[in-house]
């Protein structure tokens, strides 16, 4: 008789209890009959490394990779897609038959998606407006400037984060045609309002509206925070009373990313629809 094998995949992360990838790659699994399992691993802060080979050499096909390992997870892989090495992240591990590790970076390119196949935006020449510089900023900076943006201007509580950034991607920014600039908040004031703001800070973790001035919203602005939650972040909120056109979180995000992890996997894509509709459902 012939055995059975299941492939198995997990997120790890710290803290890894609240995570939806779990059911929302049970919910893929389903929809294209592929025998597989999905599980949730917690590392503690310092072990990393020694559970992602724990798991590898159980048998494990490949993980995502949450806070805060997106960074260590960068410097163990052997290979880098573009976006991974461009953004300094991973969130999407393959382990190769020969044992070694191939590491992407999908955040980016769920973020595009879910804009543009959800909500419909047309990304291209608009003028966009990028609130933090830390990981989860650098994780959406390329596929945000490939989508054909006309100027992306980073402002962060800590001026200089967010003028190197700029600076990371002025070549990058440079040959796609937009322009780009890293400042404070406080340089935000008197600036044309923008047409899309997307909110990269960990400000809503703790409940606060990063101090972006109501001049940089106008009635055609569409507003995403990256963030997502069962009640509308501090950013959405704000947004929403301050006259923003379109207010977005992370939730349809999470599952494009997710979508595109697992055809790096499994070789298809996923629909993400009815899976984000279940999600939104049962929350
Ligand atoms: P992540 O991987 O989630 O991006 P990070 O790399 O620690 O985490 O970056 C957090 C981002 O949120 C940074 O841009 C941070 O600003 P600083 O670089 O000045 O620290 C931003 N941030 C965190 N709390 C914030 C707050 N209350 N208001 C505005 N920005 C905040």
């Amino acid at each position: 008789m012939n055995k059975v094998v299941i492939d198995q995949y997990a997120v790890i992360g710290n803290p890894i209890k609240h995570s939806k990838s779990p059911i929302i790659h049970a919910m893929f699994a389903q929809q294209t009959n592929d025998l597989m399992c999905y599980d949730a691993i917690f590392s503690s802060l310092d072990g990393f490394v020694d559970r992602v080979k724990e798991f590898q050499q159980q048998g494990g096909k490949g993980l995502n990779i949450t806070v805060p390992f997106k960074e260590q997870a960068w410097e163990l892989a052997d290979e880098l897609s573009d976006y991974a090495q461009s953004s300094g992240a991973v969130n999407t591990f393959m382990f190769n038959q020969d044992g070694s590790i191939y590491g992407a970076n999908t955040d980016g390119i769920g973020l595009v998606r879910d804009l543009k196949e959800r909500y419909q935006i047309d990304l291209t020449h608009k003028r966009v407006l990028l609130l933090g510089a830390g990981g989860a900023a650098k994780g959406v900076m390329q596929p945000l400037l490939e989508a054909g943006i006309k100027a992306l201007v980073i402002a962060n509580r800590t001026e200089q984060r967010a003028e190197t950034l700029a600076t990371n991607f002025v070549n990058c920014a440079k040959e796609l045609g937009c322009e780009i600039r890293g400042g404070s908040y406080n340089d935000l004031r008197g600036q044309k309002p923008f047409d899309l703001i997307i909110n990269a800070t960990a400000a809503s973790l703790q409940g606060i509206m990063p101090p972006m001035p109501a001049s940089c919203l106008y009635d055609k602005s569409a507003c995403y925070d990256l963030m997502y939650g069962g009640q509308p972040t501090a950013f959405e909120s704000w947004c929403k009373n301050n006259g923003a056109a379109l207010v977005m979180n992370g939730l349809g995000m999470l599952v494009e990313q997710a979508a595109e992890s697992y055809s790096i996997w499994r070789g298809r894509l996923p629909e993400t629809k009815p899976v984000l509709e279940n999600l939104l459902v049962s929350w």
